[in-house]
């Protein structure tokens, strides 16, 4: 299931390419600067190729099967769960549905700094095409599938507002045959009040206790299953191809021509991207993603709060009901590498946020976890100033700081816009 396998081509042989660079530099006593600058814009080593290679988009396979989710690949699955998708009647007031933050038009995203539903959320809106291929799902990978990942939402008090109960009701009145032609008999709901749920408020609390556990399970059944339409649907999303796929193709096929499709601008930006920039030892593989986590000192929203990010998901994620190995999941628990064998003590969790696909980039300012950065500009600016992180310890080495496995990412003015120029290549339009 796991993506991570990305990392082992494209990175090492970045970061071995850096350090022979960087190595060849001094010993002839040149600033780095100056070594690079001497590469032929146009021209790559069988090792940088083999990087290009492992970044286009047609290496991406079909996502790996969920086995927690046995109707995943249903064609009925598919076409309900994209109706629900843009339902408002799963909310609390009617009027927010999945697509009011992952808009269609807008590449499934809202272009806002934080997610607006019922209330305002803390984050900001993930884009869902390719979602898919992530072993764990939002900022901080408190998810194990996609399934499981849209309940959350739909309780979450500053999304949708809804509570389990209402939408198995709901799912009941609306969608019974298409429910039952997918999952069988509609679970018995009789009895069941229309407001409960376990994580809600006070009242729905209250209400949730006072049922027997056979409407409990009931509900979950019925609320566990419209995830997996849901998902079902999500995982058709997927990226389309960009002019660095094109260009890349071209430069693997020695086809001159084709390379028109970036500019020598673009191809700096590209350069430095796999290079002296450091960016693919996390951005690599199809999507430009390591499918991990890492610090990498954004400033938090709320200083006072800063956002502790994977080091406290993982809890979270060992302890949902509907995870992997829990009741509602159709897998054998032997299944369930990803949940089993997640890391539970990694110190360097703290502060830590999923490496976002770059996929589309560019059409998705404001940008990082909390839209703190408005533009590409600002992103490739923080890179090279690299701050320090608010909790926890960033992973981009601070001028003088020593760190053992990374230099710090030192671009010129001129070098950043190039990085800015190639971000603004790979987009396409989605499929
Ligand atoms: C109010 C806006 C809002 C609504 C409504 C909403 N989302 Fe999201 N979505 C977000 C935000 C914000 C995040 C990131 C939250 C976090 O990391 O804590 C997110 C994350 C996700 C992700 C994770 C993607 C990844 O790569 O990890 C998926 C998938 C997703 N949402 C699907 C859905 C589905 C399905 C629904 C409807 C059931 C939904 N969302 C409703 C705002 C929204
Ligand atoms: C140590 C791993 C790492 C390195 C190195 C790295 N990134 Fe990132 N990148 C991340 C993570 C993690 C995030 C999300 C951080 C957050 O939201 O707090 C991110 C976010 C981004 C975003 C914002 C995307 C979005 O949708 O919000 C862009 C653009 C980006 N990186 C580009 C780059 C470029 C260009 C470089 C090289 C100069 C680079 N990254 C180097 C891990 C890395």
């Amino acid at each position: 299931m796991s993506q991570r396998n990305w990392a082992a081509s494209g990175p090492f042989i970045t970061t071995a390419t850096a350090v022979l660079a960087c190595l060849a530099a001094g010993v002839l006593g040149l600033a780095p600067d100056v070594a690079h600058a001497e590469a032929r814009p146009g021209r790559w080593s069988s090792a940088e190729k083999t990087t290009l290679g492992s970044m286009l988009l047609s290496k991406l396979p079909a996502p790996a099967p969920d086995p927690s989710n046995a109707v995943e690949a249903r064609v009925e699955a598919i076409a309900l769960g994209k109706r629900l998708f843009s339902d408002t009647r799963l909310s609390k007031n009617g009027q927010v549905a999945c697509a009011t933050c992952h808009a269609f038009e807008r590449d499934f995203q809202d272009g806002r700094p934080v997610g607006q539903g019922v209330g305002t959320g803390i984050r900001r809106t993930m884009p869902i095409a390719a979602a898919a291929h992530s072993p764990w799902l939002f900022w901080d990978g408190r998810k194990d599938s996609l399934w499981s990942q849209a309940l959350g939402p739909l309780e979450d008090g500053a999304e949708h507002g809804a509570n389990r109960a209402q939408l198995a009701h709901l799912l009941e009145a609306n969608y019974r045959t298409e429910y039952e032609a997918l999952f069988g008999r509609f679970p018995p709901l009789q009895g069941v009040p229309a407001n409960a749920s376990p994580i809600g408020s006070a009242d729905e609390r209250k209400a949730w206790d006072a049922m027997p556990s056979s409407q409990r399970d009931a509900v979950n059944r019925a609320f566990s299953n419209l995830g997996k339409a849901i998902a079902a649907f999500e995982r058709t999303v997927t990226y389309g191809e960009s002019r660095f796929d094109r260009y890349v193709t071209a430069v693997l096929n020695a086809d001159a021509a084709g390379q028109q499709a970036l500019s020598a601008q673009e191809v700096s930006g590209l350069r430095l991207f796999i290079g002296k920039g450091q960016c693919s030892t996390c951005h690599n593989g199809p999507l430009l993603t390591d499918q991990h986590f890492h610090n990498t000192g954004v400033p938090p929203r709320d200083a006072s709060r800063p956002d502790r990010g994977r080091s406290v998901a993982v809890a979270k994620a060992q302890h949902d009901e509907f995870n992997c190995l829990g009741k509602y999941s159709d897998a054998q628990a032997d299944a369930c590498q990803e949940l089993s064998f997640m890391a539970t003590d990694d110190p360097g969790m703290e502060g830590a946020f999923k490496t976002p696909s770059l996929r589309n980039v560019a059409g998705r300012a404001p940008y990082m976890h909390a839209g703190q950065l408005a533009s590409l500009d600002d992103v490739v600016a923080h890179y090279v100033r690299s701050p320090k992180a608010a909790t926890g310890h960033s992973e981009l080495a601070q001028a003088g700081s020593g760190h053992a496995e990374r230099k710090p990412i030192r671009l010129t003015v001129e070098e950043a816009r190039d990085v800015v120029a190639f971000l603004k290549t790979l987009s396409g339009s989605l499929k």
